[in-house]
């Protein structure tokens, strides 16, 4: 199973620490999120395994950092600046802007066909650059994070003595001023990048292309995503970008839709032709705009043939952001521990039902605070018995809290949810945050905690996982807990582990209880590091 709606990934995200909306407490700014506690281990998990996968696996690849910022020229003969942008209308009615072709003539805020003619509207985000405001003295937020690989082409080449074919790697943060950001961490104005710029002959850039397709699929299926939920895309030709002769994007079954996840151009040789000078004697295939500029001719001297040529480039790029958010919401699940009987079920019902009045009489709710409520609520009284759960997400949702009836819903469903239900992320466990998390069964008893303290301290130096201790609650809630934000391993330390349990042979074992199946087992401390290590994988 994995997520039904977007609220449930923004519920939990907020909830549990994982994503928060940017700058909240001034009141947001549209298109940028934060990435809590939990976020930041996933995305850097997600990033660490593309890295591993791409670069350290690889015989043919090597990894760069460039710049954010770039002389402005980059983005001229990139082509950015000419064909960066997207056509816009205002709506005379609200003054809401728009993408014109996204709106069908009318302006989705108030319903207007009073728009004005389409502008074209460039998103790169413009700044400054150096203390004198000289109009020449700017530059951009990069848009995209491929041009540092274009640009530094040569000192990889030079300093490598790399032989075609060979890729640069390189992950990072790119700019879009998006019109309408939107879905959650989907459509953003500040997301990062991993890229790959692939460098082959010219003549052989189609069956590269074609591999890097079905290399990168199986790497999305190594983090997680289901065969069924991505789904390849060959861009029809009035959908290439203006440096592309053929795009394949990988399409994943998103909660909102399905929509890119990675694009994988074959960028022939546009790009390092458009930065390189004396264009006219390289032979290139793409056309590209005059270079009065540039300094260097960006080729490859092979060997075999005496002769100096542009590579072509295949390009797989893909977003961060998006990656994560496909991550978590293939792994979400709602399960029942076991079936609630209709009795406990019925008050909640009820409850629920008194809420969903309440919200569609509230005056002080936005029509979308509203909306969203009623929607998700009556997607849950749906299917009660199944989606129960979800009501803890409902009542975060925004709007809800100031629904008189909520506090009540939540005492009748809290006891239920912790009885028979659990939400849990069923991370494949190195993208898991937390790997490990060590439980005493008493939390003041001095011999249990001392060892459950050791065993956190020897796991977490290991260096190879990251292990917390929770003493917050009784076992089963913190079992809950631990389902919820995905942690692949939970570490019991009771009396039997001090040997002062029935069983005698029990002594210096702890409890292993698995995320996925929920089953226990005993496993001896000396054991319990290689045990983990070989379950991790
Ligand atoms: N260098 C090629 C390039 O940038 P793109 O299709 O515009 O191509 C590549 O972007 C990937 O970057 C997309 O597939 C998507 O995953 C991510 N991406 C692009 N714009 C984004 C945005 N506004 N918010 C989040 N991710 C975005």
């Amino acid at each position: 199973m994995a997520a039904q709606t977007m609220e449930q990934l923004v519920s939990l995200s907020k909830r549990r620490g994982f994503i928060f909306p940017g700058s909240a407490i001034y009141g947001g700014l549209q298109g940028t999120y934060d990435y809590g506690p939990l976020g930041v281990e996933l995305k850097n998990n997600l990033k660490l395994a593309w890295w591993r996968a791409n670069v350290w696996e690889r015989e043919d690849m090597e990894g760069i950092d460039a710049s954010i910022l770039m002389n402005k020229l980059t983005w001229r003969y990139s082509g950015h600046e000419e064909t960066f942008v997207d056509p816009m209308v205002d709506c005379k009615g609200c003054k809401m802007r728009w993408r014109a072709d996204q709106i069908a003539g009318k302006c989705p805020s108030c319903g207007s066909a009073e728009l004005t003619e389409p502008r074209p509207f460039n998103l790169m985000f413009k700044t400054q650059v150096g203390p004198v405001p000289d109009p020449e003295s700017f530059s951009y937020l990069r848009p995209e994070t491929a041009q540092g690989i274009f640009l530094n082409f040569k000192h990889v080449l030079d300093s490598t003595s790399r032989k075609l074919p060979f890729g640069i790697a390189q992950m990072g943060k790119s700019f879009r001023n998006e019109i309408t950001p939107r879905n959650f961490i989907f459509r953003v104005r500040e997301f990062e990048q991993m890229e790959i710029e692939f460098f082959v002959k010219p003549g052989e850039d189609e069956a590269w292309h074609q591999k890097w397709v079905e290399d990168r699929i199986n790497w999305w299926l190594s983090v997680g995503l289901s065969k069924d939920n991505l789904v390849p895309y060959h861009q029809k030709a009035n959908e290439l970008a203006h440096y592309a002769k053929a795009t394949v994007d990988l399409l994943y079954r998103f909660p909102h839709g399905l929509e890119e996840l990675e694009g994988i151009a074959n960028r022939t040789d546009y790009d390092l032709g458009s930065h390189s000078k004396d264009q006219g004697s390289l032979g290139l295939k793409a056309r590209v705009a005059p270079n009065s500029h540039s300094t260097e001719k960006l080729t490859y001297f092979d060997a075999e043939t005496k002769q100096h040529v542009v590579p072509f480039v295949i390009e797989p790029s893909a977003g961060v952001d998006r990656g994560v958010l496909a991550v978590l919401s293939e792994a979400y699940a709602e399960e029942q521990v076991k079936p609630a009987p209709a009795d406990r079920l019925k008050p909640v019902e009820e409850a629920l039902g008194t809420f969903l009045k309440s919200v569609s009489r509230n005056e002080k709710l936005t029509a979308d605070a509203k909306n969203a409520l009623l929607a998700e609520g009556e997607r849950i009284e749906g299917a009660l018995g199944e989606r129960l759960a979800s009501i803890t997400g409902l009542l975060s949702m925004p709007g809800a809290e100031g629904i008189e009836v909520a506090k009540k819903l939540r005492g009748q469903v809290d006891p239920v949810v912790d009885e028979f239900y659990r939400t849990v992320l069923h991370f494949k466990p190195r993208l898991a945050p937390i790997k490990v998390a060590v439980l005493p069964l008493k939390k003041n008893h001095p011999g249990i905690v001392d060892v459950a303290k050791g065993i956190r301290r020897r796991l977490q130096s290991s260096g190879s996982m990251r292990v917390v201790y929770d003493d917050t609650g009784a076992i089963g809630k913190l079992y809950r807990r631990q389902d919820e934000i995905g942690t692949p391993f939970c570490v019991t330390v009771d009396f039997d582990t001090l040997g002062d349990g029935k069983d005698a042979s029990t002594k210096d074992t702890v409890t292993v209880r698995h995320r996925d199946s929920m089953a226990q087992e005993r496993v001896a401390i000396s054991e319990l590091e290689g045990y983990l290590r070989e379950k991790m994988g």
